[in-house]
Protein backbone atom coordinates (compact mmCIF):
# COMPACT_ATOMS: atom_id res chain seq x y z
CA UNK A 1 0.00 0.00 0.00
CA UNK A 2 1.54 3.55 -1.19
CA UNK A 3 -0.02 6.91 0.03
CA UNK A 4 0.80 10.13 -2.26
CA UNK A 5 1.33 13.08 -1.56
CA UNK A 6 -1.47 15.23 -2.12
CA UNK A 7 -0.32 18.77 -4.46
CA UNK A 8 -2.06 21.63 -2.59
CA UNK A 9 -4.14 24.56 -4.87
CA UNK A 10 -2.56 27.13 -5.97
CA UNK A 11 -0.48 24.76 -6.88
CA UNK A 12 1.05 25.43 -10.43
CA UNK A 13 1.51 21.77 -11.10
CA UNK A 14 -2.31 21.54 -10.53
CA UNK A 15 -2.37 23.34 -14.29
CA UNK A 16 -0.70 20.70 -16.08
CA UNK A 17 -2.60 19.03 -18.81
CA UNK A 18 -2.41 15.05 -18.28
CA UNK A 19 -1.52 13.25 -21.58
CA UNK A 20 -3.52 9.94 -22.69
CA UNK A 21 -2.49 6.63 -21.17
CA UNK A 22 -0.77 4.37 -24.28
CA UNK A 23 0.31 1.53 -22.70
CA UNK A 24 -1.65 -0.41 -20.25
CA UNK A 25 0.95 -2.58 -18.24
CA UNK A 26 1.97 -3.26 -14.58
CA UNK A 27 3.30 0.28 -13.98
CA UNK A 28 -0.42 1.49 -14.52
CA UNK A 29 -1.91 -1.21 -12.66
CA UNK A 30 0.06 0.45 -9.62
CA UNK A 31 -0.35 3.75 -10.33
CA UNK A 32 -3.79 2.97 -10.02
CA UNK A 33 -3.57 0.96 -7.04
CA UNK A 34 -1.51 3.75 -5.15
CA UNK A 35 -4.06 6.34 -6.08
CA UNK A 36 -7.02 4.20 -4.37
CA UNK A 37 -5.40 3.59 -1.54
CA UNK A 38 -4.56 7.58 -1.18
CA UNK A 39 -7.77 8.31 -2.18
CA UNK A 40 -9.55 5.96 0.72
CA UNK A 41 -6.81 7.01 3.01
CA UNK A 42 -7.60 11.00 2.70
CA UNK A 43 -10.33 9.83 2.56
CA UNK A 44 -11.59 11.45 -0.61
CA UNK A 45 -14.20 10.09 -3.08
CA UNK A 46 -12.54 10.82 -6.34
CA UNK A 47 -8.64 11.54 -7.03
CA UNK A 48 -6.93 12.39 -10.45
CA UNK A 49 -3.63 11.46 -11.71
CA UNK A 50 -2.50 15.10 -11.84
CA UNK A 51 -3.35 15.49 -7.94
CA UNK A 52 -0.09 13.57 -7.10
CA UNK A 53 1.83 15.03 -9.88
CA UNK A 54 1.37 12.38 -12.54
CA UNK A 55 0.28 13.90 -15.76
CA UNK A 56 -1.69 10.54 -17.23
CA UNK A 57 -5.51 10.24 -17.92
CA UNK A 58 -6.49 8.26 -15.07
CA UNK A 59 -9.10 9.13 -12.35
CA UNK A 60 -10.51 6.89 -9.51
CA UNK A 61 -13.55 7.52 -7.60
CA UNK A 62 -15.82 5.84 -5.28
CA UNK A 63 -18.90 7.31 -4.18
CA UNK A 64 -20.77 4.56 -2.04
CA UNK A 65 -21.21 4.60 1.79
CA UNK A 66 -19.01 1.15 2.19
CA UNK A 67 -16.19 1.99 0.24
CA UNK A 68 -16.14 -0.79 -1.94
CA UNK A 69 -17.05 0.45 -5.27
CA UNK A 70 -14.01 1.96 -6.58
CA UNK A 71 -14.51 3.21 -10.24
CA UNK A 72 -10.96 3.47 -12.44
CA UNK A 73 -11.45 5.48 -15.77
CA UNK A 74 -8.39 6.02 -18.05
CA UNK A 75 -8.51 8.30 -20.67
CA UNK A 76 -12.30 8.89 -19.78
CA UNK A 77 -14.27 11.07 -22.14
CA UNK A 78 -18.13 12.78 -21.63
CA UNK A 79 -19.90 12.20 -24.53
CA UNK A 80 -23.36 13.33 -23.24
CA UNK A 81 -24.53 15.51 -20.20
CA UNK A 82 -28.20 16.31 -19.61
CA UNK A 83 -29.42 18.14 -16.41
CA UNK A 84 -28.20 20.67 -13.73
CA UNK A 85 -26.63 19.30 -10.99
CA UNK A 86 -27.28 21.04 -7.32
CA UNK A 87 -24.48 19.51 -5.29
CA UNK A 88 -21.71 21.34 -3.50
CA UNK A 89 -18.39 19.73 -3.90
CA UNK A 90 -14.72 19.55 -2.24
CA UNK A 91 -11.83 18.77 -3.62
CA UNK A 92 -8.53 17.10 -1.66
CA UNK A 93 -6.14 19.57 -3.40
CA UNK A 94 -8.66 22.49 -1.75
CA UNK A 95 -9.28 21.09 1.82
CA UNK A 96 -11.80 22.39 3.59
CA UNK A 97 -13.39 24.26 0.86
CA UNK A 98 -17.26 23.43 -0.15
CA UNK A 99 -18.94 25.08 -3.08
CA UNK A 100 -21.35 25.09 -6.03
CA UNK A 101 -20.26 24.73 -9.56
CA UNK A 102 -22.63 24.26 -12.60
CA UNK A 103 -21.99 20.58 -13.42
CA UNK A 104 -24.78 18.31 -15.36
CA UNK A 105 -26.79 16.56 -13.41
CA UNK A 106 -26.31 13.00 -15.63
CA UNK A 107 -23.26 12.37 -17.81
CA UNK A 108 -22.35 9.24 -20.35
CA UNK A 109 -18.82 8.92 -20.53
CA UNK A 110 -16.41 6.66 -22.31
CA UNK A 111 -13.60 5.07 -21.04
CA UNK A 112 -10.79 2.34 -20.92
CA UNK A 113 -10.62 0.34 -17.47
CA UNK A 114 -6.79 0.02 -16.53
CA UNK A 115 -6.39 -3.31 -18.60
CA UNK A 116 -7.03 -1.57 -21.87
CA UNK A 117 -11.25 -2.67 -21.83
CA UNK A 118 -12.84 0.38 -23.14
CA UNK A 119 -16.55 0.81 -21.77
CA UNK A 120 -19.21 3.60 -21.48
CA UNK A 121 -20.49 4.42 -17.70
CA UNK A 122 -23.76 6.28 -17.45
CA UNK A 123 -23.29 8.43 -14.31
CA UNK A 124 -25.79 10.62 -12.10
CA UNK A 125 -25.73 12.86 -8.93
CA UNK A 126 -22.74 12.84 -6.84
CA UNK A 127 -20.98 10.10 -9.21
CA UNK A 128 -21.51 12.62 -12.22
CA UNK A 129 -20.62 15.56 -10.69
CA UNK A 130 -17.46 13.94 -9.29
CA UNK A 131 -16.22 12.43 -12.47
CA UNK A 132 -16.83 15.67 -14.35
CA UNK A 133 -14.53 17.17 -11.27
CA UNK A 134 -11.77 15.01 -11.73
CA UNK A 135 -11.56 14.88 -15.68
CA UNK A 136 -11.22 18.95 -14.72
CA UNK A 137 -8.05 18.03 -13.08
CA UNK A 138 -6.84 15.73 -16.25
CA UNK A 139 -7.42 19.21 -17.74
CA UNK A 140 -5.39 21.62 -15.77
CA UNK A 141 -8.31 22.73 -13.85
CA UNK A 142 -9.29 23.35 -10.11
CA UNK A 143 -12.88 23.42 -9.04
CA UNK A 144 -12.37 26.87 -7.13
CA UNK A 145 -11.50 28.31 -10.48
CA UNK A 146 -15.59 28.31 -11.45
CA UNK A 147 -16.02 30.38 -8.57
CA UNK A 148 -16.30 34.60 -8.90
CA UNK A 149 -12.71 36.10 -8.42
CA UNK A 150 -13.68 37.66 -5.33
CA UNK A 151 -14.53 34.29 -3.71
CA UNK A 152 -11.46 32.84 -5.38
CA UNK A 153 -9.53 35.48 -3.88
CA UNK A 154 -11.09 34.52 -0.07
CA UNK A 155 -10.93 30.71 -0.85
CA UNK A 156 -6.75 31.43 -1.43
CA UNK A 157 -6.93 33.68 1.76
CA UNK A 158 -8.30 30.90 3.74
CA UNK A 159 -6.40 27.87 2.65
CA UNK A 160 -3.44 30.45 3.19
CA UNK A 161 -4.41 30.66 6.86
CA UNK A 162 -4.87 27.15 7.20
CA UNK A 163 -1.25 26.56 6.16
CA UNK A 164 -0.39 29.17 8.93
CA UNK A 165 -2.16 27.29 11.23
CA UNK A 166 0.12 23.83 10.70
CA UNK A 167 2.72 25.24 10.01
NI1 LIG B 1 -10.38 17.65 -6.81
Amino acid sequence: MAVLNILRYPDSRLHKIAAPVTVFDEQLKKLVRDMADTMYAAPGIGLAATQIDVHRQVIVVDVSDRRNSLVVLVNPTIVESTGLSDIEEGCLSVPAIYELVERAERVKVRAYDQNGNSFTLEAQGLLSVCIQHEIDHLQGKVFVEYLSQLKQQRVRAKLAKQLRKSA
